[in-house]
């Protein structure tokens, strides 16, 4: 019989493939509060999946996504928090870099952490524990310090009052690393460092469903996650996220400004 993780995992596939063999002759676009902040008739449809997905295997569970959500989040009790897709943007644009995100919560500690890029076919999955996970295969954080480093950011895009102190603090750490990158898809980037494929990612403000898997698969590969001021992740309210292996040293926001 399949443990409820991999079931997710198979839903999560599901809606994966559903994302990548959509219809883009005619999607329907619309728009929601901040720049460039977009939602597609594949976000709403690919959350009802999850919800009723997720409501078959663990019917106990509350349910939180992005896309709007009747479940107000408390710290006691099983939650799942969603992103249907995360990279919208780049769902829309077909730039193949969108993942599903989808974590289950446990009395305010992540539990399990499910992210699928379906566009190359990877699922990384971690329960708390029992580490981090590509495809089968073990994830471990990478050793290299910051010199060494690849630095992916995110670049906060609705919340324009943070934009010159993200780009300044990118700024301060493509001087000391080898380059930075930004991707479009904050739950991918965090599996990045989990994979050892980047040292550090930040990001100034994020919401619970884009770190939510992320964080944990981050953590049970062996990295550090937290806010920008060293503060656990909060699954109840928007927070700055940085993680990173252990051998970086991160810059603080306030250098940067
Ligand atoms: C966004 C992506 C992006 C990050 C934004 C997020 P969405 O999620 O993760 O990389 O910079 O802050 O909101 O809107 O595509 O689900
Ligand atoms: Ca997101
Ligand atoms: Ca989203």
């Amino acid at each position: 019989m399949k443990s409820d993780l991999e079931l997710i995992c198979d839903l999560v596939r599901e809606c994966g493939m559903f994302i990548k063999n959509a219809d883009r002759s005619q999607l329907h676009v619309d728009a929601k509060n901040g720049h460039a902040n977009f939602v597609t008739e594949y976000d709403k449809k690919v959350q009802e999946m999850l919800r009723v997905g997720l409501h078959g295997i663990m019917p106990d569970a509350h349910f939180v996504g992005e896309e709007g959500t009747t479940q107000a989040f408390s710290p006691k009790g099983k939650y799942f928090i969603v992103d249907p897709i995360d990279g919208t943007t780049n769902f829309i644009k077909d730039y193949h870099f969108s993942c599903i995100s989808v974590a289950l919560v446990v009395d305010n500690a992540a539990e399990f952490g499910v992210v699928y890029n379906p566009y190359v076919d990877e699922m990384f999955c971690a329960r708390r524990g029992h580490g981090a996970f590509c495809n089968g295969k073990r994830l471990q954080v990478s050793n290299e310090p910051l010199e060494n480093a690849i630095v992916v950011f995110g670049t906060a895009p609705y919340h324009e009052e943070l934009n010159e102190t993200t780009f300044k603090l990118a700024y301060a750490y493509f001087r000391k690393a080898l380059d930075v990158r930004r991707s479009g898809s904050a739950a991918l980037d965090l599996c990045t460092v989990a994979a050892g494929r980047a040292e550090l990612f930040f990001e100034l403000v994020l919401s619970p469903w884009d770190y939510a898997a992320g964080g944990l698969i981050v953590t049970e590969a062996g990295g550090m996650v937290s806010d920008c001021d060293g503060n656990p992740l909060a699954y109840d309210r928007p927070c700055s996220v940085l993680a990173r292996n252990m051998a970086v040293r991160p810059l603080s926001p306030d250098k940067a400004e």
